[in-house]
């Protein structure tokens, strides 16, 4: 058993079972890095207090400093026995200073250690997921650029609607992905990594000392230039609301990529065959020698459930808790780690899958012979000989469900029939109306179409 920071008051030593099921060192060993910092800042601001002596934080704080670089050369392995990474922490501290070591946890408590933690690496990896989101985007702007003058199949209720650019397709999930990347800058925007909460009711530090040992700490850091110390020391410790939040911007994050994996799965079927997958992201069938499985957008979409219930776990601990920490809150952790985790790979995997893309333009130029999605463009041409679009609408209905009873397509109808369905339709508008280039460059409305990404 490791030492633990509290102890003083009990005389039974814990039960072992109880231990292990309230240790969190499992997990929150991946916020060592940022508890170093805290316990540095807080530090250097006990020495301008005069809690300690400069020499007493000059020991310290080299300390943490080797305690760090193991960390940042990937060497530091947690002590499983530890109940927390706090502990873990202070454990080595007293290792390599000794008894000094207490001195640091002066007016200091795992309560704020604990958010200001969280909220560090939620904003670290906001601008991480924010990277791969921009990697993705310019996935999608490569397959787009690669089929940029090809026409494809626009689809409502999934039932054939009217034709449009591939490109314009690839685009629009760019355009869907830019939006969570101003969802994830609103989102650091808002997030402060306070610091000085102590358990819950503020500590005898001054504030000014906190923000001279916050500026000299991080000089040149972009996080680190958003920790202040505290406002509200009640509501910092009690506050997971931005986790809640990230969870929820991750979930956006997941539908998006979710629909996407749907949609790349329904037009890759040898019904549709619009799409040929990427090989080496695809996985066969044990016993179906022929079988190619998109298993790794299933596996996306598949995550969603996950990712989902990852933020609603969160939502649920919260809900009713009592003003301020409760050790129910230990459990925010490991939704938040792992639906940071899964959409990074995701996010990461997808950039290359989406570039190893084939579209199968013969198999769409056969789907284009489809005459019912022209049907609306021959209703617009009519507005534009004066017809009132719900005439002109009525008139392409009629059109249309005489050509399916009597099995005769609109390009073989005779001008005297046309003429019966409206008296200046002819065979020549049919030609110069129903086909794809027409449908496409018919469309004046479209707008840029590549969304900014380095907003
Ligand atoms: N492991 C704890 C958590 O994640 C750290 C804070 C513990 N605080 C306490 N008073 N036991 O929430």
């Amino acid at each position: 058993m490791s030492k633990k920071l509290w102890g003083g008051r009990f005389k039974k030593k814990i039960d072992a079972d109880f231990e292990n099921f309230s240790k969190s060192i499992q997990y929150d060993y991946k916020l060592a890095r940022i508890d170093v910092f805290h316990s540095i800042i807080h530090t250097m601001a006990l020495n301008g207090s005069k809690l300690i002596t400069k020499f007493e934080a000059k020991k310290i704080s080299e300390a943490l400093n080797s305690i760090l670089s193991e960390i940042d050369a990937g060497k530091f392995k947690p002590d499983m026995e530890s109940e927390d990474i706090h502990t873990d922490i202070h454990n080595r501290l007293e290792k390599k200073i000794g008894k000094l070591a207490a001195k640091v946890h002066t007016f200091r408590s795992r309560n704020d250690q604990i958010v200001f933690n969280e909220k560090f690496y939620c904003l670290e990896e906001s601008l991480n997921i924010k990277e791969a989101i921009s990697n993705l985007i310019e996935a999608f702007i490569f397959l787009m650029k690669k089929y940029d003058k090809e026409p494809f199949i626009g689809y409502t209720h999934t039932q054939r609607a009217q034709v449009i650019l591939f490109s314009d397709y690839v685009i629009a999930f760019g355009h869907m992905m830019a939006r969570d990347l101003k969802r994830l800058n609103r989102f650091y925007d808002s997030v402060v990594p306070y610091i000085g909460a102590g358990a819950l009711a503020g500590t005898a530090l001054h504030k000014k000392e906190y923000f001279k040992a916050i500026d000299s700490f991080f000089t040149n850091e972009k996080i680190g230039g958003k920790v202040s110390p505290v406002e509200n020391s009640l509501d910092n410790v009690s506050d997971r609301d931005f986790i809640i939040e990230f969870l929820g911007i991750i979930s956006i994050i997941q539908m998006h990529l979710s629909r996407f994996s749907e949609d790349i799965i329904l037009y890759s079927t040898q019904e549709f065959d619009y799409l040929d997958l990427p090989e080496e992201f695809c996985t066969g069938s044990s016993l179906m020698p022929h079988k190619k499985n998109p298993d790794f957008l299933e596996l996306v979409r598949g995550y969603t459930g996950k990712i989902y219930a990852n933020q609603l776990s969160l939502m649920t601990t919260m809900k009713g808790l009592p003003m301020s920490y409760n050790r129910d809150m230990q459990l925010d952790k490991e939704p938040l780690f792992s639906s940071v985790e899964i959409i990074k790979d995701e996010l990461k995997i997808m950039n290359k899958f989406v570039r190893g893309i084939t579209l199968n333009c013969e198999v769409v130029k056969k789907a284009l012979l489809d005459e019912r999605l022209y049907a609306t463009e021959l209703a617009e041409f009519l507005v534009f000989r004066g017809v009132a679009f719900k005439d002109a609408h009525d008139i392409v209905g009629r059109i249309i469900r005489y050509s399916q009873d009597k099995v005769i397509p609109i390009k073989k109808m005779p001008d005297e029939l046309l003429k019966s369905f409206n008296n200046k339709l002819t065979q020549a508008d049919i030609k110069k109306i129903m086909n794809a280039a027409y449908a496409i460059s018919s469309k004046k409305s479209v707008n840029k179409k590549v969304p900014k990404i380095n907003a």
